[in-house]
C-alpha cells in the first residue's frame, strides 16, 4: 500500500503541523466539545454570545448549537473585513467561460453589491424568514444573491442551473419561495444559450408562491419579461438604496435549504442554520486548506452544490480568502482549461472532483504540462471515492510531487467536511479520507447496529454526535428527518455510506449502501428516477441501480417493464431517457437501458437491486442467493439480455 508522508516545507508551516498536535487538538476537541467549538466559535463576529454551546437529542432529530446567540452570516463574510480595513482585497475572482472574460471583485466591491442587491430583493417583497429561489449559473451575481439573502434573513435555496423546469418547479413549492433570481440565458462550455429565464418561466406556471422574478443579464439574448412580475437585476440595482444594514439573526435561524436526493422519490429540503455553519465552515476551511491570507484559493465545484456554499462562498469568504469562481467546463475550448486558469490566476489551493480528474488524466499529460503550476501548494478532492490512478496522477502531474491532496469526505447534510487528511499532518494514502476532522466521532457498525471495535473492520458509517454543521431538519418534514438519519441505528447519525477502517485507523468510503447512486459525483435517488421513467405511457415499471464507470464513477442502469400488449419501439429509449432529461435533468439520464419481462423480487414483492446491481455491473458469476425470488427464472433472462 503506497503511502505519502507530508512533505517538510508544508509542515512546517501549517497550521497544526504535526501528528501529534493533531492528536493532541482531537483529543482534547471530543474530551471538551463545548470547551472546543466556544474557542473556535471565535474566528466569527457575533452580535451577541450564546447561552448553551451544544444541545441535543439524536432520539427526537433535535440539535441546536449555540443558542441564544446572534450573528449575521453575510457581515461575517464581507463587512467586517471592510470594518478591519481589509476593504480593498480581493474577495472574488470570477473567470468566465472564455478566458477573455473575467473580473475581480474586491470585499469593498462586494459590500456595495451586495446591499444594492439586499435593498433590491427587500424591494420585490423579500422578508426575514421568507424563501428565495436561486437558479442561475457561475456568474457573480450567484454570490452576490446568496449573501444579499444572508444579509436580510431570506432562506435562499439554490436549485443546481442544469436542472430542469420540472426539478425546480417542485423545489419552489416544497420550500414555497416567494422570490426567483435566475439570468436570461447562460454560457458554459459549447452552450452559449442555455434557457435559464425560459426555464423558470415554465416552472412558476405551477407555482402560487412566487410573486416576482429577479432576472440577471447576462448573455443580452432575448427573453419574455411579463411586466406585473419580473423585473431586471440591473434596473433594481440602479434604483436601490445603497446601505442596507445586516438583519440580526439567531445562530439557529435557517441560513438556506438545499435539495438532496434520497431514497423515497421525493428530494429533501436539507435545512442549516447560521450559526454552527459559519463556525463549521469557517473552521474546516482554515484548517483543511491550511489557508494563509493573500493565497488564491479555487474550489471548481458549481455553487448549486452544497460544495460551493460552504467552500466557494460561506466558509472561504468568512476567512476572508481570495475565492474563484469558473462559469465554464474542465473541457472548454480544450481539456487545458482548468490548468490555463490555475497558472493565470496562480492558484495556490486547488478543491475539485474525482470525476473531473479522471476525464482529464485520460487525454494525456500533455495538456497540464502546457502551463505552470508552480503555484499550486495544495490539492483537494470531494464528491466520491478517488482511486488510485487518479489519486496518482493528480500528485505526480498537477501536484509535482510537492502538494497534499485532502480527500475530503462530507455530504450535503453535514455542510462541512467531516473526514480528511490535513496537510502537513497526515501520511495520505490514495483512496483514503483517512482521519476524522476535529470534534468528528466516526464509528463503523454493522447491520444489526453493533459497534465494530478496532482496526481492519467494515461496516455502516455512522456519527456518535453532532458537530455544528449537522443539518437541522428536512424542510417541512421533520418525520422524515429523523427516519432518514436517526431512526436505523438509535441514538446515531447515519451517513448512508458503508467504510472501513484499515489497519492504521484510517478510513475508506466504500459508496453508497442506501439507494442512492452518484455519478459524477452528483447525487441521484433511484427512486426519483424510477418514477419519472414510470411517467412514459408504455412503462410499467422501472429499476434503476448504479454500474461503475470509468470517468463517472457511477453510471445509471434502468431495468424496465412494460404494460402488457405495448411493443418495444425504435423510439422508446429515447423517449424514456428524455422524460428523465425532463423530469430531474441531463445528469440522471440512463445511460444503459433494458427491457425486460419481469424484475427480480422476493415474494413479498421488494425489488431485490442487489441482484439487479451484480448483472449491470457484469459480476454474473456470483449473483448472490436468488432463492428468495419469488420466480428465480427471471434472473437468467436478464443476465442473457444484459447490456
Ligand atoms: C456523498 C454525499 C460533500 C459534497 C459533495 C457531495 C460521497 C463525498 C467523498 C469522498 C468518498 C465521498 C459519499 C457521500 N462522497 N465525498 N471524499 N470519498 N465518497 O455531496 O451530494 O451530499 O453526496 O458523496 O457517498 O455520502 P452529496
Amino acid at each position: 500500500m503506497k503511502s505519502f508522508k507530508p512533505n517538510k516545507k508544508i509542515k512546517d508551516n501549517a497550521y497544526v503541523g504535526s501528528i501529534e498536535k493533531y492528536n493532541e487538538i482531537y483529543d482534547y476537541s471530543i474530551k471538551n466539545p463545548e470547551g472546543f467549538w466556544a474557542e473556535q466559535a471565535e474566528r466569527i463576529t457575533w452580535f451577541k454570545k450564546w447561552n448553551k454551546v451544544w444541545n441535543w437529542d439524536f432520539d427526537k432529530a433535535d440539535i441546536s448549537w449555540y443558542e441564544g446567540a446572534e450573528l449575521n452570516a453575510c457581515y461575517n463574510c464581507v463587512d467586517r473585513h471592510v470594518d478591519n480595513g481589509y476593504g480593498n482585497e480581493i474577495a472574488l475572482i470570477w473567470e468566465g467561460n472564455d478566458s477573455s472574460e473575467s473580473k475581480k471583485l474586491s470585499y469593498n466591491n462586494l459590500l456595495t453589491e451586495v446591499q444594492l442587491a439586499a435593498n433590491s430583493l427587500k424591494s420585490l417583497g423579500v422578508e426575514k424568514g421568507d424563501r428565495v429561489c436561486i437558479y442561475m449559473q457561475m456568474i457573480p451575481e450567484l454570490t452576490i444573491a446568496l449573501l444579499a439573502c444572508a444579509r436580510i434573513g431570506a432562506v435562499h435555496s439554490v436549485v443546481f442551473g442544469a436542472f430542469s423546469p420540472d426539478s425546480l418547479e417542485s423545489r419552489i413549492n416544497d420550500s414555497e419561495c416567494k422570490v426567483l433570481v435566475t439570468q436570461d440565458t447562460g454560457v458554459r462550455g459549447t452552450k452559449n444559450d442555455i434557457p435559464m429565464k425560459a426555464n423558470a418561466d415554465k416552472a412558476v406556471k405551477n407555482t402560487p408562491s412566487i410573486e416576482k422574478i429577479l432576472v440577471v443579464k447576462r448573455t443580452g439574448s432575448p427573453v419574455e419579461m411579463e411586466p406585473s412580475r419580473d423585473v431586471w437585476w440591473h434596473e433594481a440595482i440602479a434604483s436601490a438604496d445603497s446601505t442596507c444594514e445586516p438583519e440580526i439573526m439567531n445562530a439557529e435561524d435557517p441560513l438556506f435549504i438545499l435539495y438532496t436526493s434520497g431514497s423515497t422519490g421525493k428530494p429533501k429540503g436539507v435545512m442549516h442554520t447560521t450559526g454552527g455553519y459559519m463556525v463549521y465552515t469557517s473552521t474546516t476551511h482554515h484548517y483543511i486548506f491550511d489557508y494563509k491570507p493573500g493565497e488564491i484559493y479555487w474550489c471548481t465545484a458549481d455553487i448549486g452544490w452544497i460544495t460551493g456554499h460552504s467552500y466557494i462562498v460561506y466558509g472561504p469568504m468568512a476567512n476572508r480568502a481570495v475565492t474563484v469562481m469558473f462559469e465554464g467546463v474542465p473541457n472548454y475550448p480544450d481539456y487545458g482549461r482548468f490548468w490555463e486558469i490555475v497558472e493565470k490566476h496562480k492558484v495556490n489551493i486547488f478543491y475539485t472532483a474525482p470525476t473531473a480528474l479522471r476525464a482529464l488524466m485520460k487525454e494525456g499529460d500533455d495538456w497540464p504540462k502546457k502551463y505552470n503550476l508552480e503555484s499550486l501548494r495544495l490539492l483537494g478532492t470531494v464528491g466520491e471515492p478517488i482511486k488510485e490512478p487518479e489519486w496518482m496522477w493528480y500528485h505526480s502531474i498537477i501536484g509535482n510531487q510537492k502538494c497534499p491532496i485532502v480527500d475530503t469526505w462530507w455530504q450535503t447534510e453535514t455542510g462541512g467536511i467531516m473526514i480528511t487528511p490535513l496537510p502537513g499532518v497526515t501520511e495520505t494514502k490514495p483512496g483514503s479520507a483517512t482521519r476524522p476532522f476535529f470534534g468528528v466521532l466516526p464509528e463503523l457498525v454493522d447491520d444489526d447496529g453493533n459497534v465494530l471495535e478496532g482496526n481492519n473492520v467494515e461496516g455502516n458509517l455512522v456519527m456518535q454526535r453532532p458537530w455544528p454543521s449537522i443539518m437541522r431538519t428536512v424542510y417541512g418534514d421533520h418525520k422524515r428527518f429523523f427516519d432518514t438519519y436517526f431512526s436505523r441505528f438509535p441514538g446515531k447519525y447515519f451517513s448512508g455510506d458503508g467504510c472501513k477502517r484499515d489497519e492504521n485507523g484510517y478510513y475508506w468510503i466504500t459508496g453508497r449502501v442506501d439507494d442512492v447512486i452518484i455519478v459524477s459525483g452528483h447525487n441521484l435517488g433511484t427512486a426519483e428516477i424510477e418514477g419519472s421513467i414510470g411517467g412514459h405511457p408504455d412503462v410499467a415499471e422501472a429499476a434503476v441501480v448504479g454500474y461503475p464507470h470509468d470517468i463517472k464513477g457511477n453510471s445509471i442502469y434502468a431495468f424496465v417493464t412494460l404494460r402488457t400488449g405495448r411493443e418495444i419501439t425504435e423510439n422508446t429509449r429515447t423517449e424514456i431517457a428524455k422524460i428523465v432529461r425532463a423530469d430531474i435533468g441531463p445528469h440522471a439520464t440512463p445511460e444503459k437501458i433494458q427491457f425486460t419481462e419481469g424484475l427480480p423480487k422476493t415474494r413479498s414483492g421488494k425489488i431485490m437491486r442487489r441482484i439487479l446491481r451484480n448483472i449491470a455491473s457484469d459480476n454474473i458469476d456470483d449473483l448472490g442467493d436468488i432463492s428468495t425470488l419469488a420466480d428465480p427464472s427471471v434472473v437468467e433472462s436478464l443476465v442473457n439480455n444484459r447490456i
